[in-house]
Parts: C-alpha cells; structure tokens; sequence
C-alpha cells in the first residue's frame, strides 16, 4: 500500500525534489512550449513510479544463465491509463514509458466557458474494463469538474479499481472530487492556494494545454 504525507490518506502529494524542482521550473511563464512539455513527461514517469507503487504482480519462472527461479512481474495489460483531452496527453506520454503494457482510454470533455461544468464530446475505452485498475489523467485538477465527469463515467463500466494523478490541484478540485468519489485514491505534485472566478488555480502555471500544445 501506498503513503500519503497529506492529512488526507487519499490524497498523495508528490513531494520528491526532483518533482518539485521541475514543476517550478514549468510554472515560470518564460518555460518554452518545448521545456513545459519535456518537464511533464519528465514529472509524469516520476508520478508512475508512485501511482504504481502498490500495483498487483504475479509469479513467473525465468531461467537466468545459472538457474531456474520465480520471479516477479506486474501485468502492465490490466492497467489502463485513460486522458483527459487534450491536456491528459502531456501526461500520457511520460506514463507509457514506465509501463509501456498499458492500454489507454481517451475521454474528451470541454469546459463551458460560462457555467464551468464539463460536456463530454468522446469517450473511448478498452475492452473488459471490469477486469482492469484504471489511472485517470489529467495536468490540473482545478474546479474538479472535469475530473468527477470522466469518474463518473468509467464507472459505467466497473473498473477494479480507479485512480487520479495530476500535476497541480487546489483545496476546491480535491474536496469537489472527494466528496463525489471518496474512493478515488487522488495523486499530485502540489496543492496551490485556490481558483481563480474562471476556474484557474493561483498560483498555478497558466492553461496548461496551451502551455503544452504552443497554441495560446
Ligand atoms: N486548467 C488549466 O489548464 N489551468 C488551470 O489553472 C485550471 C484549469
């Protein structure tokens, strides 16, 4: 099982040096399009490392080049990362590379500008999700709209198990995604002051798909 060093036991705050370090070298509005994006797929292995930290392996035999043992493996097939459009593809990337097994789900969803709630546009999962632990993905859990919307709605299909990691959250995104699902074991690099009236999260780093993407 997992630590979390949060007052929360299901909120695990991410507090290595080397995270935080290049988070903050991503929040300096002067960070190019270019090194926000290679520090999120850096930051997201690091979060692999954790949100995988208490995945389920099974036994194999191997051979070695001296002799026959059982030895560990996770099943990196069970395990489905499913992003958030667009921003979750930042995250996405550096995921895959720790465990390349993994299936992926994609959920698309905008933000009304006006009301703040999520409207979802594409919903693509893999097969058997019953069968599988999914780790929802997502750069800002900020209002936590989004973030409840796609819950909600890969729980239609009975996953084992679901989980969310993000790089930057606020006191308002975790207690709105708690309170909705209190199962939801919760990942992040940091926890910021508050929202902004249009939902940004202060101090924050900005829209981070522009930020990913180049297109602001
Ligand atoms: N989405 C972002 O990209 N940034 C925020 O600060 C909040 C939501």
């Amino acid at each position: 099982m997992s630590t979390s060093n949060h007052p929360d036991p299901h909120v695990h705050l991410v507090d290595h040096p080397l995270v935080q370090h290049k988070l903050t070298l991503m929040r300096k509005k002067e960070a190019s399009t270019n090194s926000f994006r290679t520090l999120l797929n850096e930051i997201s292995m690091l979060m692999a490392y954790e949100v995988t930290r208490d995945m389920a392996m099974q036994e194999v035999e191997i051979e070695t080049p001296l002799e026959t043992m059982t030895a560990k493996v996770i099943d990196g097939k069970k395990l489905v990362f499913v992003s958030i459009l667009r921003a979750g593809t930042g995250i996405l990337d550096g995921m895959l590379t720790i465990v390349p097994g993994a299936r992926v789900g994609h959920i698309g969803l905008y933000r009304d500008p006006k009301t703040l709630q999520a409207v979802e546009y594409y919903f693509k999962m893999p097969q058997d999700m019953q069968e599988r632990d999914v780790v929802v993905v997502d750069p800002m859990l900020a209002t936590g709209n989004s973030a409840v919307a796609a819950v909600t709605r890969i729980k239609q299909l009975q996953p084992k198990s679901i989980k969310f990691v993000c790089l930057l959250t606020c006191p308002e995104g975790i207690a709105t995604l708690r309170k909705a699902h209190p199962d939801v074991q919760i990942y992040t690099a940091a926890i910021d002051r508050q929202l902004n009236s249009h939902g940004y999260i202060l101090p924050g780093l900005g829209d981070a798909g522009d930020r990913i993407f180049g297109t602001q």
